[in-house]
């Protein structure tokens, strides 16, 4: 059944402030709740361990993906998260980790989330359930009351959620070339590269260099991050991120811009190590589809 409920979050920088004001607003104070959503590399959409006071397995397509629907949803009930967290990172590899400090009030049927997320910061957040918040309009009513009395300015919103925002953060994707890359076989060269594509679904294809005793039939990271891509029924990527054992920043070979270039466009992130470029800069002039037609 479809829950209607009347959401807002926001960066929150002075969460003791917040707190103090919630309490005077005459907010009840819940408690405190620790959340951990583990993500491991799925081959398709995403698949997180959720522990809190119980634990679950989902599988899932992205949040703000069109095609996702409730029936992409499974659930799975796990009796011992710590052994699943270790068989699944053990066989696919973690990519995220999101852990949360909830502190949770309740104000006139009106949920209120103050955040604490590890790697993110501090941040609020407004659920307003219905009916216990009344009607729609009163919900909304309610919940930009409550924005109105904390100050919550426009540029402080936030319209996707921590795992989205951990999981498009360079380091995700940096995350999975380097796990990629501690596999990579290179023994003529001794020079490990890891890539990782991040696909529109949300997925993120890792792959490593692989090398042979006859050169060149060696293979770049790339090449296999972007086989991966296509083994999975994907043709496109929303961002790259390289990086090399040997070398803070290792820039993609001329070859493997080209490959990447068919699949992105000029404005795709490339991460490599610390520095952030795009693909457009990588390979200027490049030759694409348009010289076919
Ligand atoms: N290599 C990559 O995997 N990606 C690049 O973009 C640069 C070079 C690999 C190929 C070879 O196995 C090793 O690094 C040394 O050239």
């Amino acid at each position: 059944m479809a829950r209607v409920n009347v959401e807002l979050k926001a960066r929150d920088p002075d969460p003791e402030s917040t707190l103090a004001r919630c309490l005077a607003l005459g907010a009840t104070d819940q408690g405190e709740l620790r959340q951990t959503d583990t993500y491991f590399m799925a081959r398709r959409g995403r698949l997180k361990l959720r522990t809190s006071e119980s634990s679950e397995l989902i599988a899932y397509g992205r949040p703000d993906d069109a095609q996702a629907t409730e029936s992409t949803y499974v659930l799975a009930p796990v009796s011992d998260p710590e052994a699943l967290t270790e068989a699944l990172d053990t066989a696919l590899g973690t990519t995220v980790v999101v852990a949360k400090r909830r502190r949770l009030l309740l104000w006139e049927g009106v949920r209120i989330h103050l955040d604490e997320v590890e790697d993110l910061g501090s941040f609020v957040e407004f659920e307003a359930v219905l009916p216990d918040a009344g009607d729609l309009a009163t919900a909304h009513e309610k919940v930009a009351r409550l924005r109105a009395e904390l100050g919550i300015e426009d540029d402080a919103l936030v319209s996707v959620g921590y795992s989205d925002l951990l999981l498009d953060s360079p380091q995700a994707l940096l995350r999975a070339a380097d796990q990629a890359m501690r596999n990579a076989y290179a023994p003529y060269s001794q020079f490990k590269v890891g890539a990782a594509v991040r696909a529109p679904s949300g997925a993120i294809y890792a792959g490593a260099n692989v090398e042979n005793v006859a050169y060149p039939q060696g293979q770049c990271a790339e090449a296999s991050a972007l086989g991966a891509l296509v083994a999975a029924g994907e043709t496109a990527i929303t961002a790259v991120a390289v990086v090399a054992e040997r070398l803070e920043v290792c820039p993609p070979c001329g070859g493997c811009r080209q490959r990447l270039s068919e699949f992105g466009d000029a404005s795709t992130p490339v991460y490599l190590g610390p520095t952030t470029t795009t693909l457009g800069q990588l390979l200027p002039g490049a030759f694409d589809r348009e010289a076919l037609a």
